[in-house]
Order: structure tokens, then sequence, then C-alpha cells
């Protein structure tokens, strides 16, 4: 069926998000978040992050289904993220799918995180080209993706071998003072900073590496190297140079990130890259990857930032792709699961 009507439930980490979509258009997107309750904790904390998306599951629902205008029983189906996230979080986010796709008697998607925040972009560019490339990187996973069917085939081409971009942004955050999640803090105090201020290292771009590790990230090293300059810095008993340290150390990030994905558009011939995940959200990423695409022929999609983060439309977005695709709906046995792979795009 084309345009179907899909419920998406997105509960893998502190967001409760609920969107629903007719085809590749966006109806509504409804998030219910624990942040400011986990803020205190400097992290996200599994057990808080259960009980506000138990808390807040069923108000969430109805807000979206008023905003969306249609009503509940009109729904084709429901899409669930049953991985990868937080164990005790999916199951919340599972068990109210199953609960709605048995009361209203439609079939049910389980479907992958990651994949999702891939698929969200055509709500607002329209169809992938496939094959396209995709840079996914959000605070569990940072990966360059090969998209050769957003339904069924996904390979991974290179991931972080330690911490995930937006980690690297949390972490650094919190060595400057800054609150959690440090990532949009990074952006809005690089702002005034001077990128080119410290030289910070730029993990896996060394020849060696890049022959070894071409599409591979690494950015444990780098938040290393700013705690370090950050330590030696208190010793001089100023103020640390807030703005420069954060601009320094983004530009780092997101050089990388940018040079791996065009070098994988070249190497590949593919010229559509999608960038997904929280840290899609960055300004700088946003304003360098569109930069350097232009620079070769590329053409980078990059969804509005409230759909970089974690939110509902994204997985009513991917469950509209599987449900027109045809693809048969799981069993409802189906269970979460928090190591689920890329390449898995359903449970
Ligand atoms: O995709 P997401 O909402 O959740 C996960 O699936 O992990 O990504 C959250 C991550 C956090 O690490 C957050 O700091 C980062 O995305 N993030 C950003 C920005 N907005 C969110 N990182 C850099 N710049 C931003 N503007
Ligand atoms: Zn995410």
């Amino acid at each position: 069926m084309t345009n179907p009507l899909i419920l998406g439930i997105e509960t893998s980490c502190d967001e409760t998000g609920i969107g629903i979509v007719r085809g590749n258009q966006l109806l509504a997107d409804t998030l219910a978040s624990s942040v400011e309750e986990q803020a205190r904790f400097g992290g996200v904390v599994p057990e808080v992050a259960s009980r506000a998306h138990v808390e807040a599951m069923i108000p969430t629902i109805k807000k979206s289904v008023e905003a969306s205008g249609i009503s509940l029983n009109q729904i084709d189906a429901i899409a669930v993220t049953s991985g990868p996230g937080l164990a005790g979080a999916l199951v919340v986010g599972v068990a109210a799918a199953k609960a709605l796709a048995v009361a209203l008697n439609k079939p049910i998607y389980g479907v992958n995180h990651l994949a999702a925040h891939v698929a969200v972009d055509t709500l607002e560019n329209g169809a992938l080209p496939e094959p396209c490339l995709a840079l996914l990187v959000s605070g569990g996973h940072s990966s360059l993706l090969k998209v050769n069917n957003i339904n069924y085939s996904i390979e991974s081409l290179g991931k972080t071998l330690d911490d995930a971009a937006g980690e690297a942004f949390d972490k650094v955050a919190r060595v400057l003072g800054l609150p959690f999640p440090g990532g949009p803090w990074i952006d809005k105090a690089a702002q005034s900073g001077d990128q080119l201020s410290i030289d910070f290292p730029k993990g896996l771009m060394s020849k060696q590496d890049l022959i070894d590790h071409t599409y591979d990230f690494s950015f444990s090293g780098l938040k290393t190297a700013v705690a370090r300059w950050v330590q030696a810095w208190q010793k001089t008993g100023e103020a640390i140079p807030v703005a420069d340290v954060a601009a320094s150390f983004q530009e780092a990030v997101v050089e990388v990130l940018v040079k791996k994905t065009m070098l994988a558009a070249q190497n590949f011939g593919i010229n559509t890259v999608v960038i997904g995940g929280g840290v899609a959200a960055n300004s700088r990423l946003r304003a360098m990857a569109q930069s350097e695409a232009e620079k070769h022929g590329v053409r980078v999609r990059i969804p509005r930032p409230a759909l970089c983060t974690d939110n509902g439309a994204m997985v009513a977005a991917l469950g509209s792709h599987l449900y027109s695709a045809g693809l048969d709906p799981a069993d409802l046995s189906f269970e979460v699961d928090p190591t689920l792979d890329i390449t898995q795009v359903q449970a």
C-alpha cells in the first residue's frame, strides 16, 4: 500500500517519542524527555529513563494522536524501536506497542533505531537514492554506512573503535563544566570561540590509519587530550577559555567525520550522503558537510535538528518504508535487542 498511516514509538534512551506519518508525510511528532532528571546525574540513568517512559507513554500517545488529526483506529501499522538501546527503556516501548497492536488488531514492526535515524530523512527530503551513504552519529553510535536498501540491506563500512561522537561531546562538556547532554552546549559555546586556537589530535587520520581503518573513527584520544589540556591550563590559575576549547574540539571531531565521509563517497562513487543521529544537529558539522560536499560534487541531506535527535517520527518513517515495501511485520513474541546490529533493520 502506498502512503500507509503509521504510528511510531521510540524509547531506546531518555526520550519518549511518538510520531505519526502518512507515507513520507509527517503528521505529528511528540516528545517527552527525562533529560532534566538525567542532568542531575550527569548522564542517563537507565532506571530513571524506564520509569519516565512508563509515566509518559499514554499521555504522549494521546497528544500525538490529537496533533495528527487522525483517530487511532485509522492506523495501518505500528512501528517500535526494538534495539539497540537501554534494555529496560526498550521494553517499555515494545510493551506499549504490542498492547496497541493487539487492541487495534494491527500489524507491528520492531525496527532498528539506527536505521530509523537514516530513514527519517525521507520525511523532509523524499525517497533515498539507493545506494547512498549514511553517516550516523549519535550518543551511542558512530558509523559510516552504505545503504543499498533501507528496508533490508545496510552495510557497515566503518565505526568508532571506542567512544561515539556524541559521547565525546558529552564527556568534553563535563570537563568544561557544561551541562548534560553536552553536545548542544559545546555547539553554542564554540560559536564565540576560535577553532584554530588549539591543535587537538584527529583520530585515525594518519597515513597508516587511513589504510588500516579507512572508515573507522576514534574519539577517546581526543577526549583525553582535551582533558589533559584543561588540567594543564588549570594550573595557571586562569579561567579556562571554554569557547576556544569547545571550538577546537568540535573542529577536530567534525573534520574527521566529514573527511572520511567524503572519502567514502569518492571511493564508492556514491553522490548522496545522509547524515543522521543527535550529533547531526551540530551546526559546524552541518556547515562543513555542506561546503565539502559542494567541492566533491556530493549531495548532503541532513534532516532538521529536531529530527536528528531521538524522536518517534523516525521510527514511524522506517515503519512506513517497511510496510509500503510489503515486508512481513514481526510476530507478537519478538523481544527487545539492546545490542541489535545496524545490518538488521527489523526485529
Ligand atoms: O541520537 P541521539 O538523540 O540519541 C542516541 O541515539 O544516542 O543523540 C544524542 C547525542 C548526545 O551525545 C548529544 O550530546 C548529541 O547527540 N548532540 C549534539 C548536538 N545535539 C545533540 N552533539 C553535538 N552538537 C549538537 N548540536
Ligand atoms: Zn538515537
